[in-house]
């Protein structure tokens, strides 16, 4: 990889080029096996990972504190409610003062605005453990999860069923990145960004109906109907989103060989049916395991330590 001693952030997919994703991937299926196998790999001895969290977690958090442990170094978890950044201390300040003393640092919080802002008075690299407007990490694993599975993704089609949320978006940077084609079936007011939408030209292609949209599909992606922070609309997005649920009938419409994701956590019989989720085709305990393996590959390539 061609990075070498260049301060690179992750803020979402397009920060990166294609080939330095799908050789991320390539790698995490690497560093999977040799951690499965028990090897000793510790290219991060001494470093620190800073991981703020504005809005709740378990997998992200789990994921990059235990990579970092396994890569020889550490993760020290920062919310607001215990550090100065939940009583006003300037965005600004708190990036010049952590990236004084951490290796690099991740954020989950609310607006995209304020990770690159982050971003930008950090001397450390950045990356999004998920805002409002994108979930870059949660793709690494899926992609690498789709490539064990099944291997490329190139040329297959994806239908995305459910809200135009920060995960559609990053489904669609990935549909660019990658080379798919993704089909999105959302219903009316809850279309993903214009913006990000229209970048993605021939890529993407909005079908409202999941019932048409699924047909001959290769992976079914889905999501919460209300995401964190949107919980006063819960029950206006239930009216909204009925009908959006991935169910064997749904499931039936795609090809045969096709594949279930979910982000996690899941509200089953909302978005996705028990019957789904758990069932065959479902791939969701080794997606959301690999976060791990894609996290570590990323943390590995953002340090430089990637190996030739
Ligand atoms: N998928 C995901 O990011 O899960 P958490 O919210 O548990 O981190
Ligand atoms: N769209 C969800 C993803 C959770 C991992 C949310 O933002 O809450």
């Amino acid at each position: 990889m061609t990075t070498k001693n260049k301060l690179r952030h992750f803020l979402n997919l397009m920060d990166f080029s294609s080939d330095e994703l799908k050789k991320m991937t390539e790698r995490a299926i690497v560093l999977k096996k040799m951690q499965k196998k028990g090897d000793i790999y510790e290219p991060l001895k001494n470093r620190m990972l800073g991981m703020i969290f504005e809005k709740s977690s378990t997998r992200t958090r789990v994921s990059f504190e235990t990579g970092m442990v396994q890569f020889g170094g550490g993760a020290l978890f920062l919310s607001p409610r215990d550090t100065q950044l939940g009583r006003g201390e300037p965005i600004e300040d708190s990036a010049r003062v952590l990236s004084q003393m951490v290796d690099m640092i991740m954020i989950r919080t609310f607006d995209q605005a304020h990770l690159e802002t982050f971003a930008e008075y950090s001397s450390v690299p950045v990356i999004n453990a998920l805002t409002d407007m994108y979930h870059p990490c949660q793709l690494l694993a899926d992609m690498q999860c789709y490539q064990e599975h099944r291997g490329s993704i190139e040329g297959k089609t994806v239908t995305w069923v459910g809200d135009g949320n920060n995960m559609c978006h990053s489904y669609i940077n990935a549909a660019r990145q990658w080379n798919f084609k993704l089909n999105i079936a959302c219903p009316k007011g809850y279309d993903p960004d214009q913006d990000i939408f229209s970048a993605a030209g021939d890529h993407v292609e909005i079908i409202r109906d999941p019932m048409e949209a699924a047909i001959d599909s290769d992976l079914l992606v889905t999501d919460v109907w209300t995401s964190m922070g949107q919980e006063e609309e819960q029950a206006r997005r239930e009216i909204a989103f009925d009908g959006y649920i991935i169910n064997d009938k749904l499931m039936a419409q795609a090809d045969n060989d096709a594949l279930f994701m979910h982000c996690l956590p899941a509200h089953r019989g909302e978005e996705v049916s028990a019957s789904v989720i758990d069932g065959q085709q479902s791939v969701v305990w080794d997606e959301a395991g690999n976060r791990l393996h894609a996290q570590k590959a990323l943390l590995e390539f953002l340090m430089n330590k990637t190996p030739e």
